[in-house]
């Protein structure tokens, strides 16, 4: 899995966001949403490496995102990026940010992993998750994205949101969306205006006020 470089106008694109709220990122990668956003704290495993480790582990993250996108330029859709190398650059530029805020803000990257977070109940306005759940369906199975879910529900005090809701790779759907829904608090499926991954078009709403799940 790479640690990729996604900046906070694609989670404002993807997540459909209003300012003023407070969030948590998980998993963040070498996202530049909490450099470029108020009240973001980001959170993903891999920030338990050092600063080097992960600055390297971030370019690789460039160079094989590139690869992968110019080997299956078809699987994607570019009416939001305009093409393959504005795409390449709001991500370098995203992993500048991210890197540079890791430096002088290094208290905001707290390293943990789904599916147990080191916060209170309702910590966050709105917990988001980009191209972690659903998009990993093969490797982490229903009972992990059960916890997962349930767990981002805790800490959010409003909403969790989740994109995107296919797999990584084919844009199949996951066979147990629907059911995992029925086990969590009330959701909805939304539109957003993002569009890159093709069948991605979609992030998963999770009503986390009054929650029953919570422990
Ligand atoms: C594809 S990247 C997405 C990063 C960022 N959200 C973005 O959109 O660019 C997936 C990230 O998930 C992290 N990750 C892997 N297992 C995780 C877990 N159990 N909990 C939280 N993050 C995890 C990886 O370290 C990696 O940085």
């Amino acid at each position: 899995m790479l640690v990729t470089s996604r900046s906070a106008a694609e989670y404002r694109a993807m997540f459909s966001l209003s300012p003023g709220q407070s969030f948590l990122d998980c998993c963040a990668g070498g996202a530049s949403f909490c450099a470029e956003t108020p009240n973001v704290v980001a959170v993903d495993p891999a920030y338990v490496l050092g600063y080097g480790e992960l600055s390297r582990l971030v370019r690789t993250g460039l160079i094989d995102g590139d690869r992968i996108i110019a080997e299956n330029v078809d699987h994607f859709e570019w009416s939001w990026y305009g093409d393959v190398d504005s795409r390449a650059a709001m991500r370098i530029d995203a992993a500048d940010r991210f890197l540079a805020d890791l430096r002088t803000r290094p208290s905001r990257y707290i390293a943990a992993a789904l599916p147990d977070l080191p916060f209170a109940d309702d910590s966050f306005d709105v917990a988001l998750c980009s191209h972690l759940l659903f998009t990993w369906a093969e490797r982490f199975d229903e009972n992990w994205h059960r916890r997962a879910l349930t767990e981002l529900v805790r800490v959010a005090r409003a909403e969790v949101r989740v994109f995107p809701l296919v797999l990584q790779g084919t844009g199949a759907p996951v066979p147990f969306l629907s059911r995992l829904r029925s086990a969590l608090p009330p959701s909805e499926l939304r539109d957003v205006p993002y569009r890159f991954q093709r069948g991605a078009h979609q992030m998963l709403v999770i009503d986390a006020r009054n929650a029953p799940t919570r422990c």
